[in-house]
């Protein structure tokens, strides 16, 4: 099949199964589903993945237009309102709550309820920042104190929003400092990246390595690669600094490099065992956002290539469009598995799956909407 048919088939199948659910799951936030139902497994309302949900509504809406979308997303907004309203469960992850939920609606319906929403979310993030370490810090324990997360790449847009909408580059300094930081010490040379880093909190400097998901402190956790793919062109997008291009291409090499030996499906950590094999569809459709992305800010044709297979890989075995599924995306992964315990998130559909396939098919059918 050429690939217009493909994009236009995909897109026909995503468009049907997503109008069922946005209606049978209204009044709730799905994380994953369980014997094909949706369900939020009692996650607490500041979970980071709770933006997912409204964000895909968000973008079903402004394609399509259609109310049942924007009904949904509103409602999910609602209920994130509990966890806006309490600063010390919030986190580095606000802008994958906040900015594709309050922030996608402000831009949307010019909503001012969602703008102020999402301006306290921007508050929230902006004060992580530590000056003399110069990093946004992530989770809120006391060992967590002076780490920042490669994740946080995709958060900080929220803070390019702020910057412009209320006139004060304050935000956006952040961000790029954070952005600079980044770039420098969780990417490595070869492209691959940390997860975790620990600072000295007094100045711009790395002290060690950790890893949250991943195989080991110096191994390359492919979620946390298609972080940085994303998140890195995402604030070249925003800032025209040519240093987080250059990021940005940097680590989408080294994602074609080592996945062509997995047929464009990654393994949960490119530095893992082969046996037994784990894989991250999610890893693969938020690489491909970040590839597309990549594409047409460089125009080189090789990125677009890559994310068309590993998109097209992913869609022929890991897709679901029946009825008695509710997720779409199968094959999702929170972590490398160490225990027992821990293979309960191997190889499971998670909501934020479904979210960066959507979004990766709309760019391929030619939306221009970023919703970051
Ligand atoms: N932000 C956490 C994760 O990617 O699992």
């Amino acid at each position: 099949m050429q690939n217009r048919e493909w994009i236009d088939s995909t897109w026909e199948k995503l468009e049907k199964k997503l109008l069922r659910t946005a209606v049978s799951s209204r009044n709730m936030i799905p994380y994953t589903s369980q014997n094909g139902v949706y369900t939020d497994e009692n996650r607490k309302v500041s979970w980071w993945t709770n933006g997912f949900w409204g964000g895909l509504m968000w973008l079903m809406y402004k394609e399509t237009g259609n109310d049942e979308f924007r009904k949904t997303a509103e409602k999910s907004e609602e209920i994130l309102d509990k966890a806006l309203c309490d600063y010390l469960c919030l986190h580095h992850d606000v802008g994958f709550m906040w900015h594709i939920t309050s922030g996608a609606n402000y831009r949307i319906t010019s909503n001012e309820k969602s703008k102020n929403r999402n301006l306290f979310a921007a508050a929230s993030l902006f004060s992580r920042y530590n000056i003399d370490g110069e990093y946004i810090r992530a989770w809120n324990s006391e060992k967590a104190k002076n780490w920042s997360i490669i994740d946080c790449l995709m958060n900080i847009p929220l803070l390019y929003w702020a910057s412009d909408v209320i006139g004060d580059d304050r935000f956006k300094k952040v961000a790029m400092k954070h952005a600079d930081m980044s770039a420098k010490q969780h990417i490595r040379e070869d492209g691959s990246v940390n997860h975790v880093v620990e600072h000295n909190p007094d100045r711009c400097e790395m002290i060690k390595s950790h890893t949250g998901q991943g195989y080991s402190p110096t191994s390359c956790w492919s979620r946390g690669l298609s972080w940085a793919v994303y998140g890195m062109v995402l604030s070249y997008i925003h800032t025209n600094k040519k240093d987080y291009l250059e990021a940005a291409v940097k680590t989408a090499d080294y994602y074609i490099k080592k996945c062509e030996k997995y047929d464009y499906i990654p393994p949960i950590d490119f530095d893992m065992p082969g046996e037994p094999m784990y894989i991250d569809t999610t890893a693969g459709v938020i690489t491909a956002c970040g590839l597309i992305e990549i594409a047409k800010q460089t125009n080189d044709k090789k990125y677009l290539e890559a994310a068309i297979k590993t998109l097209r890989n992913i869609e022929e075995k890991y897709c679901d469009y029946t009825d008695t599924e509710d997720s779409i995306l199968q094959m999702g992964s929170e972590r490398y598995p160490f225990d027992e315990n821990a293979m309960k998130g191997v190889h499971i559909p998670i909501i934020y799956g479904d979210f960066f396939f959507a979004e990766a098919i709309l760019k391929l059918k030619g939306s221009d909407f970023l919703i970051w």
